[in-house]
């Protein structure tokens, strides 16, 4: 059994801030890195090192993109599928702030020019039972998820960073919801607390498995009549960026080696623990001895 992971890859420009710049203000920086990042991408190289076997198709520029896929290629992920494209690779500015904490904004590039020629191409690799994940950073979400709900693979959607597209996606398909309370909100057009939004998420999608990630309180599973709750891991913060990521990484890539939902949920915890130790996004990402 393998993973598809059709997703992003960005390059990750990250500014060390007081505080995050306001409306009309010019803040200055202590510090400027270059991280390689994108929701996928760091999904791919979490789902690499918790120990899958993981092909990641989505897009490049020609001449600028390069490092990321090499980065992809020494955690062990199969890159064969990611087109270059003759524009620029995606990118986000990160402020990230003295707490560790971030705001991002994106720049689709290279991302938003997935064709479905390329989509039936990557497609042809994949069979019945193997796992496709996706998240909300590329173009041609619903026609990947139909294709792949046509050969019978496990559909999981990250719905982040949400926006008014997901409501146009065939939901119905997805197998797995890995997503926050916000998400979650957004989705079922309800409020609550995360048993809430737990029940009414399951009571609209009654097939799915859902994860729902709750900040500082932890996660929350549901999968029918089994409900699983898991505590964070308490760390000193350095950098949260792609901590959700490493989450979702180790969560599937443990389904897929077969461990129960309340094991996977607790590596990905350990993981995710780790990840926000660290400076950069992808860079942060333990591996499995790690986590052990
Ligand atoms: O989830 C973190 C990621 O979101 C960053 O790496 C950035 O590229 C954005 O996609």
């Amino acid at each position: 059994m393998k993973v598809l992971n059709y997703g992003s890859l960005n390059i990750d420009n990250v500014y060390s801030v007081d505080h995050f710049v306001r409306g009309g203000e010019t803040l200055s920086s202590a510090k400027m890195e270059i991280f390689s990042g994108g929701k996928g991408l760091n999904q791919s190289i979490a789902l690499a090192k918790s120990g899958a076997e993981v092909w990641h198709a989505g897009a490049v520029g020609e001449s600028d993109g390069e490092f990321l896929l090499d980065m992809m290629r020494q955690a062990g992920v199969n890159v064969s599928l990611v087109a270059h494209t003759s524009g620029k690779t995606g990118h986000a500015i990160i402020q990230r702030d003295r707490e560790g904490q971030n705001c991002i904004l994106l720049y689709g590039g290279a991302n938003q020019e997935i064709t479905r020629e390329q989509v039936d191409q990557a497609m042809e690799h994949f069979e019945e039972g193997d796992f496709l994940i996706l998240q909300n950073e590329i173009n041609e979400i619903a026609y990947i998820m139909e294709t792949a709900h046509r050969k019978g693979m496990k559909i999981v959607l990250n719905p982040s960073p949400m926006d008014e597209k997901i409501a146009g996606y065939p939901l119905e398909y997805v197998d797995y919801f890995l997503l926050n309370e916000i998400e979650a909100g957004d989705i079922c057009g309800c409020e609550g607390s995360g048993e809430e939004l737990l029940e009414k998420l399951s009571a609209r999608f009654p097939g799915a498995k859902i994860v729902l990630t709750l900040g500082g309180d932890g996660s929350m599973y549901k999968d029918g009549d089994l409900v699983l709750k898991q505590p964070i891991y308490r760390v000193p913060v350095v950098d949260t960026t792609a901590a959700g990521d490493t989450f979702t990484g180790f969560f599937i890539g443990g389904l897929m080696r077969g461990e129960e939902p309340a094991t996977a949920l607790d590596h990905a915890a350990k993981a995710a623990a780790i990840a926000v130790s660290r400076a950069g996004a992808a860079p942060s990402i333990p591996d499995r001895k790690e986590i052990e």
